[in-house]
């Protein structure tokens, strides 16, 4: 069956058409982030030793593409909270975000009411919920971004806007320019992985996945965020188990795992490689692949494209986003509905 008649058949709340206006996503959260950005240019004479971003799943990724992209050009640390515990000493002199998506993430709102005793600034990136109403609450700006949307799918609004706060806190600088050219890739990425042509290279990927386990493999220097991304992506849209790694860290211990005879004959791993990779790094993952490669089922490597930082890793990230969709389709299963993730909070909240 097309892609194009799986889409008409199984996609009831049109994942593919969020991943599909991402450009349009792209250019309102960089409207909204530049409106609120004037909160945060007060910041700028605020002290703080490093940044915390805290937020769960969909909401988290935005603050690791952000510290991906700036690399080593933030004047401080950034480092995500992933619980509800958030150490005294990670949130003391910090300026602290706290990124839910819909506001009502325990997690992020436990490291938010532990980041008000010690954090030397606060913000909120969230579409609303409890906490908007405890941002409200306690005079701490937050940066209201558009409901409705799966927060996976709402990415563009995690990140822009956090890249817009960091630049006026004085944490980055960086050139519009940047935006502007990786809007223009987001674009094209758009038109070169669009269900009409349905050999399409992010359908292609889909299908050298189908009844295999991603194994995304990448290096910190840029697409450390992405190949997180990726995997979560194959996990909650096509419903699939993935799993994400680093060189040259994995070659440290993960790479001894490709060793039991046809265990992992059902895996491929995807590499993505990129131009600011340590050369060293590079090498590492030459030397690693080669050896795990008798034990794969296969290696597909993938090259990020050329131009500015922000836009190599908007283009990565946006072929994961159409081949998780298409796997998807693959797999015969909707991509929006996560009912696991609804069951647990419903039980969670008990
Ligand atoms: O993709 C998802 O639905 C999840 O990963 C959510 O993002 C996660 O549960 C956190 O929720 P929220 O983004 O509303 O804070």
């Amino acid at each position: 069956m097309k892609m194009q008649d799986l889409r008409a058949k199984l996609d009831s709340a049109d994942m593919l058409g969020r991943v599909m206006v991402f450009p349009a996503q792209m250019q309102d959260a960089w409207r909204i982030g530049a409106d609120f950005a004037r909160t945060a240019a007060t910041l700028n004479a605020t002290k703080f030793s490093r940044v915390v971003i805290a937020g769960m799943g969909g909401s988290a990724i935005g603050g690791d593409l952000a510290r991906s992209f700036l690399g080593d050009s933030a004047r401080v640390p950034i480092v995500s909270c992933r619980d509800h515990r958030l150490p005294a000493n990670v949130a003391r002199e910090a300026l602290f975000i706290a990124s839910s998506y819909s506001g009502n993430t325990a997690e992020t709102l436990a490291a938010y009411d532990a980041a008000r005793e010690h954090a030397a600034a606060m913000l909120a990136v969230t579409s609303g919920g409890e906490l908007a109403r405890r941002c409200e609450r306690d005079h701490v700006p937050s940066c209201i971004i558009p409901a409705g949307i799966p927060p996976r799918a709402a990415i563009g609004y995690s990140l822009l806007p956090t890249l817009q706060i960091l630049r006026a806190a004085g944490v980055a600088s960086f050139d519009d320019s940047e935006y502007e050219e990786a809007l223009k890739a987001a674009r094209q990425c758009v038109s070169n992985y669009g269900p009409e042509d349905d050999r399409n290279p992010a359908g292609e990927l889909a299908r050298t996945l189908h009844g295999r386990t991603a194994f995304v493999y990448a290096a910190p220097a840029l697409l450390e965020g992405v190949a997180r991304r990726w995997s979560c992506q194959f996990n909650e849209n096509a419903k699939t188990l993935a799993h994400f790694a680093y060189f040259p860290e994995l070659n440290h211990n993960e790479i001894v795992g490709w060793e039991v005879g046809d265990l992992m004959k059902r895996a491929v791993i995807l590499y993505l490689e990129d131009r600011d990779d340590h050369p060293l790094t590079r090498r590492h993952a030459d030397v690693g692949l080669s050896l795990m490669k008798p034990f794969a089922g296969a290696i597909e490597r993938f090259d990020a494209p050329t131009g500015g930082r922000l836009s190599r890793m908007l283009a990565t990230m946006l072929l994961g986003d159409f081949a998780s969709v298409y796997l998807a389709y693959l797999n015969g299963v909707d991509p929006t509905p996560v009912k696991k993730i609804d069951a647990l909070k419903k039980e969670m909240s008990r």
